[in-house]
């Protein structure tokens, strides 16, 4: 099945994730196979908001399938918006010179406004505290490969979960499996919010709040990090929840063998492990997690863009 748009995670299916899982490992293990599969196609990565893996991965996924690749950093200073341009006229625009936009905006619902405007796919690489549902494509798919499976798990989701679009997006994804349970642990004024967990009871993902990390660590399958967003939230809220919950080597001696740490990256101090302990121990999968960001983007514009 060919996606278009891809605005929020509820759009991947199971069966879509699965055919991804494959396409991704396919590309993994035969990339010459694949290294023109998108000739002559263009991909127009816009960002007005900082990125470093999302932007450089679907970049570097394009061109590794044969495309080309326009792009605008900061296009909140570097595009013609600093002059007063509408998103809707940008991305008219831009549609014009490119066969796919992948877009990061500060603004929830940007995503879907862009859409709205644009005959070419738009991909949603974050709205301001909404989606990121690309970053839940790759954080599943590490899943899969990690553990083996997406069903069945007792999943820790620790930090700011207040504003953290990764932690919304593989929520929502989560819904389309069996037999999980989900921890959530954030700072008192940074929790969850009712739409999600309204989202989870309607789709019967168990799930509970708590105020402590330690206890919940020996018995998950997989504790996925996230940083306090301080450019999110008010000085006084980041203050109230810094340094709250951390993983150092001794939570990270607590983790089951087979479990895995997850961090959609970039970390600051709520991970404060050695690069060697990072490097050598298996269940520290953040690294690994932002390689195969680059293998399900590419299986993720191989079926959007290519004509086969
Ligand atoms: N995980 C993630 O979205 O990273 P970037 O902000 O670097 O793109």
């Amino acid at each position: 099945m060919k996606l278009e748009n891809i605005i929020e995670s509820q759009q991947f299916t199971r069966e879509i994730l699965n055919s991804l899982f494959l396409d991704a490992e396919s590309i993994r293990s035969n990339p010459e196979e694949y290294s023109d599969r998108l000739k002559g196609k263009i991909l127009a990565t816009l960002f007005y908001e900082p990125s470093t893996r999302t932007r450089l991965s679907f970049e570097s996924a394009m061109m590794r399938l044969g495309g080309n690749v326009i792009s605008t950093e900061n296009a909140r200073e570097f595009s013609s918006a600093i002059k007063g341009e509408s998103i809707e006229d940008s991305i008219r625009v831009i549609a014009d010179y490119a066969d796919c936009i992948v877009m990061r905006h500060y603004e929830e619902g940007s995503a879907t406004k862009a859409s709205k405007f644009s005959n070419k796919p738009i991909i949603n690489a974050g709205d301001g505290k909404g989606q990121h549902p690309t970053q839940a494509l790759l954080d599943a798919y590490t899943i899969n490969r990690e553990i083996g499976g997406l069903d069945g798990l007792n999943i820790a989701l620790v930090g700011d979960l207040a504003s953290g679009r990764t932690v919304r997006s593989l929520c929502y994804l989560l819904g389309k499996f069996q037999n999980n349970f989900i921890t959530f642990i954030s700072p008192e004024n940074l929790r969850i919010g009712e739409d999600i967990k309204r989202y989870l009871e309607k789709h019967r993902v168990r799930f509970t709040e708590m105020d402590y990390l330690e206890p919940v660590i020996p018995t998950s399958d997989i504790v996925y990090m996230t940083r306090i967003q301080k450019e999110r939230i008010s000085i006084e809220d980041y203050e109230m929840a810094r340094g709250k919950f951390n993983i150092g080597e001794r939570e990270l001696g607590m983790m089951q063998s087979n479990s895995r740490l997850l961090h959609p990256l970039p970390h600051t101090d709520e991970i404060k492990l050695s690069p060697e302990t990072e490097q050598r121990d298996a269940r520290v999968a953040y690294f690994r997690q932002s390689e195969n960001g680059l293998y399900s983007r590419m299986a993720l514009l191989l079926n959007m863009l290519s004509n086969k």
